[in-house]
């Protein structure tokens, strides 16, 4: 219960940590209760966003950000796109739910615009990445089970692959696919089966793919895990094996997907496909919607009851996704990606000039990664002070995820603050001094490629 002196000293520690306040030396009513009541699975920073307008966010204060996180990676068209305004408003005052033991008028024609974007046959609906991801690895046992092996026995083909430094979400199935020990450890056991590949490392790939494997799991660009994308060689053996052994190729792209590389798909890139595709993030632009897309063979061996869900794929967030994937159409989104993406590589390869603590620059379109040699954190936290948004990852990679929408102008202005933001931060541990080191997870990435 919240009681009066619990809440005052909640104040009192608001206070003290110098949180946002709405009003000055008043802290937000809304900090204070989330700092009371949620669970602290988060390091929140200490302001209450409030709305947003294009890329730009703005917090309880006034303050002004510029938005290169796009939530990451969910706001691909920004905040408050017309477009998608009008939809949500249009669709809420029709039905924001009807069941799944129905049709609604957007589910099928979503699924068919999907099919046509990535060369998959079916389609299943989510809520989240997570649960796609968890919905994916129970096709994968269907699909490897034998007519003849009973169900409840432990099929032969069962084990799951998946890479070193991978990130696939928060449920069992796919935390236990998710190679950073601090998401999974805590969790032991978990799924039986799972064995991790060396990243790119084709040899490893070939030693423990076997005939157990009823598929490997990647995301093809790693997101998480810093910006790094799975080579040519590595997706072309993957496949090659996976088709051998009659097994799955899943690429999860919840991150990379749906225009965020300059492709409708990052694997497009390549010349074979995957059995599956996950996708979630961007796709109902901030509402929850996620999708398992498949061929028409694993679909062939799903029958109702197998699978399903309350709320994905509900009236509301479908109608919004068909709108985000036709602006991405109309407004030639994927085009401005890749010209934005390019002028960003281009000024920080500037910046990496000027700054000799920029180690890297890894992109595809507009996902991009600037790996530091030293904490990358202290540069988040001064960016917030100078009204830019960004986030770091695995403690030394910055990651800029900027929303599809952004222009020359909005480059030239994150690059004009990001000099400033690296010129005047104080530089904490360098990468060597740390024993969780951007080094280790460099080199293994390095001796890879
Ligand atoms: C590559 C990838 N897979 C899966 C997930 C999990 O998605 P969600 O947070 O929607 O469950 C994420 C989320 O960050 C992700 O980046």
């Amino acid at each position: 219960m919240k009681t009066p002196s619990k809440k005052k000293s909640v104040v009192r520690l608001a206070r003290k940590a110098k949180l946002a306040s709405a009003r000055p030396g008043k802290p937000d009513a809304a900090l204070i209760d989330a700092e009371q009541f949620l669970l602290p699975t988060y390091k929140r920073q200490p302001v209450v966003m409030t709305h947003g307008r294009g890329a730009y966010v703005f917090d309880s204060t006034g303050k002004k950000y510029l938005d290169f996180l796009g939530r990451i990676a969910v706001n691909a068209l920004g905040h408050a796109h017309p477009r998608i305004i009008k939809v949500i408003r249009r669709e809420a005052a029709r039905a924001i739910h009807l069941s799944n033991l129905y049709h609604n008028a957007y589910q099928g024609p979503l699924a068919c615009k999907l099919a046509g974007w990535s060369g998959m046959d079916r389609i299943f609906f989510s809520n989240s990445g997570t649960e796609a991801i968890d919905g994916a690895m129970k096709l994968a046992r269907l699909f490897g089970r034998k007519s003849e092996e009973a169900p409840g026995t432990v099929a032969k083909k069962y084990r799951f692959l998946a890479l070193e430094n991978s990130f696939h979400g928060r449920t069992f199935g796919a935390v236990s696919v998710t190679a950073t020990e601090k998401y999974r450890l805590p969790f032991a056991p978990l799924i039986p089966g799972i064995e991790f590949v060396r990243f790119n490392d084709v040899a490893d790939l070939e030693a423990k793919f076997d005939d157990s494997v009823c598929a490997i799991l990647l995301e093809t660009v790693q997101g998480e895990g810093g910006i790094y994308p799975v080579s040519e060689e590595f997706w072309n053996r993957a496949r090659a094996l996976a088709t051998q052994r009659g097994a799955l190729l899943i690429a999860d792209e919840i991150q990379c997907g749906l225009g965020r590389t300059g492709r409708y798909f990052a694997y497009q890139k390549f010349s074979s496909k995957p059995d599956i595709v996950l996708i979630a993030k961007p796709l109902a632009a901030g509402l929850p919607l996620g999708a398992i897309l498949t061929t028409g063979a694993v679909a062939a061996r799903v029958s109702p009851g197998m699978h399903g869900t309350t709320f994905g794929g509900g009236p509301l967030a479908c109608a919004t996704a068909l709108e985000f994937l036709q602006t991405i159409e109309d407004e030639k989104l994927l085009e401005n990606i890749r010209v934005r993406g390019t002028e960003l590589r281009e000024g920080l390869a500037k910046l990496a000039a000027k700054f000799n603590f920029v180690r890297e620059i890894r992109s595809e379109g507009l996902m991009i990664g600037v790996e530091l040699s030293v904490e990358g954190a202290p540069f988040v936290s001064e960016a917030m002070q100078r009204g830019l948004l960004i986030n770091c990852t695995h403690d030394f990679t910055l990651r800029f995820l900027p929303p599809f929408i952004i222009t020359r102008a909005q480059v030239r202005e994150f690059l004009r603050l990001l000099e400033l933001v690296f010129a005047t931060t104080p530089q904490q541990a360098s990468a060597s001094d740390s024993g969780t080191s951007a080094d280790s997870n460099r080199v293994a990435h390095a001796t890879a490629r």
